[in-house]
């Protein structure tokens, strides 16, 4: 992991010398030029896009975009889905014309203050880096594995598909250029109970079978595709060994079924349910 990074600290200052400044203002004029041309891609008012794609993309998220670009696996970002405080999501193609999610984290020192606390308790991360933008690479590597475990085990989840650095490639979710709503703008889905119950086996297949606690599973955080829910956002999912992971499962179930309760579907016992998880043969 040392030596990777040694390389991509050599590989980008040689870049740095040489081409990195034209490359860097073609890549912005490139995206400045593309027209984002759906009602829920957000168009970018022309005189604030320089500085939303440069709250993202610092010099090194340049390069590796732009390495990404040229040599793969991406074809062209098409526009923005979602800009947030740690991390924007663009929609963007792959070299097929197929749609892909692009999920580029920030590096930002106040970020990477509370996601060290995250790192830190969970066993699959021994080494906890001291540089900030480190910090931030291994944030994006932990949600990209948890993606990978959540996959595996067959979970409706977007399939990962690349990481580097601080950008995550994962399967976009929606329809052509129409990313899927969250489930928090569904005002009537059309099946609630089977709904309800899909989530609530998607936390029992996390926990039992991948191991994983998502730790921040709410209606913002699942996507409501083919009225079925496909769960996003899972970097901060922890192993069931972390000391918090119990609290952070009370803390999902509770979201959801609070979530759930103005539907006036009958809801089982939450507590019967947490049991139902954590203790599966009684
Ligand atoms: N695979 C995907 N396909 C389509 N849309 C997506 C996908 N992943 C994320 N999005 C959209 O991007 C938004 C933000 O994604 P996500 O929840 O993963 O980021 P976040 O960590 O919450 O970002 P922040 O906390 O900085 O707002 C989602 O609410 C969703 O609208
Ligand atoms: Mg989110």
């Amino acid at each position: 992991m040392e030596e990777k990074n040694n390389n991509v600290d050599k590989e980008f200052d040689e870049f740095l010398d040489n081409e990195l400044n034209d490359k860097l203002e073609t890549s912005i004029d490139e995206l400045e030029k593309r027209k984002i041309d759906n009602k829920r891609i957000k168009k970018i008012d022309q005189s604030k896009k320089r500085a939303t794609i440069e709250s993202v993309f610092d010099e090194r998220t340049v390069f590796q975009l732009n390495k990404i670009l040229v040599n793969g696996p991406l074809e062209r970002i098409e526009g923005i889905i979602s800009s947030g405080k740690e991390a924007n999501v663009y929609l963007a193609y792959d070299q097929n014309g197929f749609e892909v999610a692009v999920k580029i984290y920030k590096i930002d020192s106040n970020t990477s203050r509370w996601m060290r606390n995250y790192i830190i308790g969970d066993p699959r991360f021994k080494k906890i880096p001291s540089n900030v933008s480190k910090i931030i690479y291994l944030w994006a590597s932990k949600e990209f594995k948890n993606l990978k475990r959540a996959y595996k085990v067959g979970l409706s989840v977007p399939k990962p598909i690349f990481i580097k650095s601080n950008i995550l490639l994962m399967e976009y979710i929606g329809f052509e250029s129409i990313p899927a709503p969250i489930l928090k703008d569904i005002k009537k889905p059309k099946d609630p109970i089977n709904l309800f119950n899909e989530i609530l086996d998607f936390i029992k297949i996390l926990y039992q079978n991948a191991k994983l606690v998502h730790g921040d599973l709410s209606e913002f955080n699942i996507l409501y595709h083919n009225q079925k829910p496909v769960v996003i956002d899972i970097s901060q999912a922890v192993s069931i060994q972390h000391p918090k992971a119990e609290v952070y499962l009370v803390r999902d179930i509770k979201n959801i079924f609070k979530f759930f309760e103005k539907f006036g579907i009958g809801l089982p016992d939450p507590k019967k349910f947490y049991y139902e998880v954590t203790n599966p043969r009684n």
